[in-house]
């Protein structure tokens, strides 16, 4: 996997600098950004807390910038108190109440406008209905809801009174979402009857109850808002509909002060080995990076209407439409549903139709609407669009070359932005009205962030295309505060070499001649499926749960639109099917998947085989699998290998 990317983009020397035009129009000239990475550079701390100083309203300032005494566990801007959510709206009110924050349509065509106004009484009053259910500081709240604006208040309303939300993607299934609920010992879960998405609707209501149906004991209270009035069961004595637990609740709600390292939420994610994590982010450093990144990588103005087409149930989600949007006064769309219904010019109708300016979507996607081919787009008026943005995954230049020119018309900038979960923001990424781009590269660190690419021994390697490690050398307001409830596997999974000292992102990179840095892949056995990421791991914990599976290994495989698919390795208890076929069983196992983790987590291929190929230590040969999966001649030696004529059953030869 990572080789291949390397061939790709070495052949890439394509230049796009950005034009007059939008230089003149942007918020950031060069000099200015020379200063940030100036003074960043002179002075860590003080540029991070000049930052927090001007760009959040505290209820007390904080008197510390950086404590490093517990490292790695990092706390920034010690002893000062703020509110996101107060940050978020109230502060909106003064000169923009009238101001539209959120277009939200949703899958059938529903539009609505809300005003900063409607959204800051909306958030009151569902905050004071959470108060008056019983929830206070400190409890965790998990959030299972559709891409509806309801979505976005029940995480801010949480935030407004200081508990933690932990929001859980719709496509998620009963057994993933029993697991979080119970690594939270959540107090309430907020759903809804339905979401429209791919012109079905998807019954959440009914995924929570199955979710609840064992275990889970710490759920007090089930809020349910109605979004598609399917037909849903309510539990007497812990069921409440959204707007019942709205009734009588007053238009205001205090913004509850919270410490600077308070934790704003929890983001499960996967990691090579064992179950999701639940990544903890602060409050205040969180905040300031969704803010910065909204100005330097976005150039967010006043008169924009941004769209981030991520749902809240993933980081991109989290920044880029809960909170760095509003937290900077601006105008967002949230679309309900998927990109092809009813047909693949929807995204672009949702363009048009709103005046988007700023558009900010995943590779998977792009190369999804880029096969639907050029008419489509070419049917809507796109001249509003100014800038574009992707993320999730790299970028194959071929993508990144239709995304500019039929898309952006050649006129707009594409920010490919590196970040993770953990970094809570944007970490290396162009600015726009400045950063030369090149399709493919993910340019430069922002200021403030020191990325690098390091060999085995945490030096950097400064030969030009040599791949490392891409590490974070200093922390950074943003950073991830700890694994909730495992502060060990935090230690241990971030911070596992160079002394503790640096952050290990799990990526391999390099930089080349210009010091651009290109992402080649993962350094673990993570997958990344549509820009999801999907630990290799959890999904032959999922396989062999099935009562007819001995063991399983999965990889993945290189795929047109999903940038990697899921493949799967089976070995059944009992016979191997005959011919490595059994149509019957691969479609159970699949089906098996989707109920256990989601649908983005079933294998596209499944090839059964009467072993897997072991070291005489009894360890898999993975690689020899990602071989296979691709289709390639296996090159590697194999004569370690206990059982050398597997090969054949699991290159689907025998
Ligand atoms: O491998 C990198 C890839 O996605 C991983 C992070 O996944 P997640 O935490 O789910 O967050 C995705 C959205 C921020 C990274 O370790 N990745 C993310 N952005 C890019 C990327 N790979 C290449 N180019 C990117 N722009």
């Amino acid at each position: 996997m990572a080789q291949d990317n390397i061939e790709s983009t070495l052949l890439e020397n394509r230049r796009f600098p950005p034009s007059d035009a939008f230089t003149r129009s942007t918020r950031m000239q060069a000099q200015t950004l020379d200063q940030l990475y100036d003074k960043a550079a002179a002075d860590h701390e003080g540029f991070w807390g000049d930052m927090a100083r001007q760009e959040i309203d505290w209820f007390k300032p904080f008197d510390q910038v950086l404590d490093s005494d517990n490292a790695p566990f990092y706390r920034w801007f010690e002893n000062g108190e703020l509110n996101v959510s107060y940050n978020c709206l109230d502060r909106q009110l003064e000169t923009n109440a009238d101001k539209t924050a959120i277009i939200f349509e949703g899958e059938p065509g529903d539009v609505e406008h809300i005003s900063y106004r409607e959204l800051y009484q909306k958030v009151c009053i569902f905050a004071n209905a959470l108060k008056n259910q019983g929830v206070s500081k400190g409890d965790r709240v998990i959030i299972y809801m559709p891409m509806i604006t309801e979505a976005v208040v029940a995480m801010q309303a949480c935030a407004r009174i200081g508990a933690i939300h932990s929001v859980v993607f719709g496509g998620f299934s009963a057994s993933a979402l029993k697991d979080r609920i119970e690594d939270t010992s959540a107090k309430m879960v907020i759903t809804a009857d339905g979401g429209h998405r791919g012109g079905k609707i998807i019954t959440l209501k009914e995924t929570a109850d199955q979710a609840l149906a064992e275990g889970c004991d710490s759920v007090e209270t089930v809020i349910v808002f109605r979004r598609c009035g399917n037909d849903i069961t309510m539990q007497a004595d812990r069921d409440i509909w959204w707007h019942d637990a709205e009734k009588n609740q007053p238009e205001h709600c205090p913004a509850q002060a919270m410490q600077a390292s308070d934790p704003l939420f929890l983001l499960y994610t996967s990691g090579s080995t064992g179950k999701p994590k639940g990544i903890q982010h602060a409050s205040a450093g969180y905040l300031l990076n969704a803010i910065t990144t909204m100005r330097w990588v976005f150039d967010i103005q006043s008169a924009d209407v941004f769209w981030c087409t991520a749902d809240v149930g993933w980081i991109t989600g989290h920044t880029y439409v809960a909170y760095g949007p509003l937290a900077t006064g601006s105008t967002m769309v949230i679309y309900e549903g998927v990109p092809t219904v009813p047909d693949a010019g929807r995204f672009w109708d949702v363009c048009a139709r709103h005046g988007v300016t700023i558009f900010y979507t995943a590779p998977t996607a792009i190369r999804a609407l880029m096969k639907a081919g050029d008419a489509i787009p070419k049917s809507y008026d796109l001249s509003r669009l100014r800038l574009l943005g992707t993320v999730g995954e790299p970028i194959n230049p071929e993508a990144w070359m239709w995304y500019h020119e039929v898309i952006g018309q050649s006129r707009c900038p594409i920010v490919d932005t590196w970040w993770q979960t953990e970094t809570g923001a944007h970490m290396i990424a162009p600015v726009p009205g400045v950063t030369v781009t090149k399709p493919g590269s993910c340019t430069k660190a922002l200021p403030g962030i020191d990325a690098a690419v390091v060999n085995e021994n945490g030096e950097e390697i400064t030969q030009a295309n040599q791949g490392g490690f891409l590490v974070i050398r200093k922390p950074w307001p943003s950073m991830i505060q700890t694994i909730w409830g495992d502060d060990q596997r935090y230690k241990d999974t971030y911070w596992p070499y160079f002394d503790g000292k640096y952050y290990l992102a799990g990526d391999s990179a390099r930089r080349d001649e210009d010091g651009y840095f290109w992402i080649m892949g993962r350094i673990d056995d993570v997958l990344n499926v549509s820009g999801h990421r999907l630990g290799t791991m959890e999904i032959e914990s999922a396989l062999v749960a099935h009562q007819s599976v001995a063991e399983a290994a999965v990889v993945g495989k290189p795929h047109d639109i999903k940038g990697e698919s899921v493949f799967a390795y089976v070995v059944l208890k009992g016979n191997r099917p005959d011919g490595g076929v059994d149509e019957a069983m691969t479609a159970e196992l699949r089906a098996w998947v989707a109920d256990q983790i989601g649908p983005i987590a079933k294998p596209d291929d499944i090839r059964y085989a009467d072993n897997l190929p072991k070291t005489r230590s009894g360890k898999i040969m993975r690689r020899l699998l990602r071989t296979i999966a691709k289709g390639e001649q296996i090159t590697q030696d194999t004569s370690t290998l206990e059982n050398e004529s597997i090969l054949l059953q699991l290159q689907g030869k025998a």
